[in-house]
This record gives C-alpha cells, structure tokens and sequence, in this order.
C-alpha cells in the first residue's frame, strides 16, 4: 500500500520555491494498477518520482507497507529501490550492453546477488516478455516496443512489488502500445505487482487501470475507479481528456443536439446490460420514438460498456426512463 499524507513538493527556481505538487492525500492499495492523467506539466512525473524518492518531497508523510519512507537513511534507501522498478518513455536502456546484460544491470549493481541467480533470472525475465531469441542483441538493434520490453524486464529484475511506469506507451504505435499494455496487465495479475502508470492518454486507463486520478495543476483534481471516471467524469480537465479520448469534437456535437428534437439522454449501459436487447422493447412498451445522437460501445479492463445518446419524442417518457433505470441503465439528462 502507498499513502500519500498531505504529501507536497516544492521546486526551487531562482530562489524562489515554486510549488510543483500541492498537498495531496491519497491511497494506492496494494495489487492494483493506478493511473494518473493529466495535461504536460500537471505534475505526473513529480508525484511518481516521491514514490521512488527520485525527488525528496517538500512536505508530508510517504508511507509504503506502513513504513513512512520520506526520513530513509541512504542505506535504507538502497535496499528500498529494489523494492521499486521504474520503466520510461525512452527506455533509458544501456546502448553499450546486450539485452541480456540491460536486464542483469541492476542486480549486478545490488551486489547481493550470485551470478548463478543472474544467469536464471535474466533467463526467466527474457522467456517472461518474449525476447529469449534477442537476448545477444544490442538496443539500437530492437524496436521500439522490443526496447519497452527489455524496460520491462530490467524494472522486474530484483523482484520489487511497485512498478511505477512514466508514459511508458507515449513513444510506441497503438498496436505496439496495447500489447505492451497487455504484458502489464498480466504482470499485475500473474505477480501481484502494484503498478502506477502515468499517461495522458484516457485510452490506456480505460484499458489497464483499476482507479485513475487525474491531475491539474499540482493537484488531484478527481480520482476513483476508472468505470466512474471515465463514465462519468466531473471536472472539466477529465471532461477533456475523455472526449480527446473519444474524438468527439465538442461544437459538432452541440450543434447535433440543437438539431434534434424532443428529450436528449444519455445512456450508459455497464457489464450484462450492454448486451440486453433495451431500446426495442422500452420503445414498444412506452410508446417512445428514439434516434441515436452519438454512441460507443467497448470495455473497460475488462468490462464491457455501452454509452449512447438519444433523442426521444412521443408516448411516455416517464415510463421509459422507468425501465431505462430498472435495467440498471444509468439515465443522465442531457436536455
Ligand atoms: N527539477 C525541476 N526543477 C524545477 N521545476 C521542475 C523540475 N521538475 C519539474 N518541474 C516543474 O514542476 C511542474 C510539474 O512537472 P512534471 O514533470 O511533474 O509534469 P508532468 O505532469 O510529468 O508533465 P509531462 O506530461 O510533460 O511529463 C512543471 O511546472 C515543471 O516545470
Ligand atoms: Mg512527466
């Protein structure tokens, strides 16, 4: 578990300390995998380097497993960062060393491991994330999703129970992107590995996070499960980053709704009832005529949902939102 106690983090610049985090209270629970959106500069990359202690916060209490890690002695640290792997944007891979020595690097580097127990473990992380056949090979020879995946294997190499990964996806292809998101999911899953992951994507939330938090600013301006925030999202930054993660242009949309006549809702079907054959009967029974404004239907992890926005005339609305909400479809007035 991470706690975050009123945690902030302050940058000096020019002699003045200019507040990067504001004093943020969270908690990331042990085996999930977290997420934290925002815009460039929102302070991403700031809050997951205290994780680390890359950066030594300005304020506040860090607690991991119930041990307060902000007053760490050097010693204490080193043994702790074993316990934290990190993987980035550009992979910060060695050019000079094969891809077996990459991923051997940080338990050479612990000196508290035989070359024997090197040799397996490089074995097991190379077979782990499908590179046993690159193994002799130097960087500059991968691709870019290849590279991530020695990332992957070095950050896993001493075995830590965090894994902290810092847009990990931005430099990669969407292809390539969701199969590396896919082999962090099932690290999460066959490992229990918590993971906080940092992108300004809402796509790969949706895909791999458990709870996301979304940054403005320096502060946590909304955070919850990603099916709420994402489904439902409260403040405008979230708002953005959902729609950006839509492609919905949100004039077109404006102008669709002032062309439609009667009711607009919007529907959000979740899990079972994503498939439920609803709008026929519920169109049937209370007499209600219906055209669909905008839609999509995809998953969640693995979830599936469905959101649609209709415009309704005739017959009786009343009794349609009725069964909408029996359905356990949540109705949200748009007009
Ligand atoms: N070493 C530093 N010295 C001074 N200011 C810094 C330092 N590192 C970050 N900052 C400032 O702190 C704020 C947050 O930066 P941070 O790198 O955490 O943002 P981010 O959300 O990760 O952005 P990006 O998406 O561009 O990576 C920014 O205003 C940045 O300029
Ligand atoms: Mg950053």
């Amino acid at each position: 578990m991470i706690v975050f106690d009123q945690v902030q983090k302050s940058y000096q610049v020019g002699g003045e300390a200019v507040p990067a985090l504001h004093p943020t209270s969270m908690t990331i629970e042990t085996g999930e995998v977290f997420g934290i959106v925002g815009h460039s500069g929102a302070g991403k990359s700031t809050l997951v380097r205290l994780i680390n202690r890359l950066e030594p916060s300005t304020g506040g209490r860090i607690l991991i497993d119930d041990e307060d890690i902000t007053h760490y002695s050097h010693a204490e640290l080193r043994a702790f960062r074993r316990k934290v792997g990190m993987i980035f944007q550009h992979f910060n891979l060695l050019s000079s060393k094969t891809v077996a020595d990459n991923i051997a690097f940080p338990m050479k580097l612990a000196g508290i491991y035989s070359a024997t127990q090197i040799r397996e473990r490089v074995d097991e992380l190379l077979a782990r994330v499908s590179l046993v056949d690159q193994a002799n090979k130097y960087p500059s020879q991968l691709s870019g999703g290849q590279k991530q995946r020695v990332g992957i294997a070095r950050a896993l190499a001493c075995r830590p129970t965090i894994l902290l990964c810092d847009e990990a996806t931005s430099a990669l292809d969407p292809q390539t992107t969701q199969s590396v998101l896919k082999l962090l999911g099932d690290i999460n899953r066959e490992l229990g590995l918590t993971i906080v992951l940092i992108t300004h994507e809402m796509d790969v939330v949706r895909r791999v996070c458990d709870r996301v938090a979304v940054m403005d600013a320096g502060r946590v301006v909304e955070m919850g499960p990603v099916s709420d925030v994402f489904l439902h999202p409260q403040h405008p930054t979230t708002r953005d980053f959902v729609f950006e993660s839509e492609s919905v242009d949100r004039d077109e949309l404006q102008e669709d709704y002032q062309k439609a006549e009667g009711r607009i809702l919007r529907l959000t079907f979740k899990g079972e009832s994503t498939y439920q054959p609803l709008l026929g009967s519920v169109a049937r029974e209370s007499g209600v005529d219906f055209s669909i404004l905008s839609g999509r239907i995809d998953h969640i992890k693995d979830t599936p949902y469905g959101q649609l926005t209709l415009s309704l005339v005739g017959g009786d609305l009343g009794l349609a939102m009725q069964a909408f909400e029996k359905a356990d479809v949540h109705v949200e007035v748009v007009r």
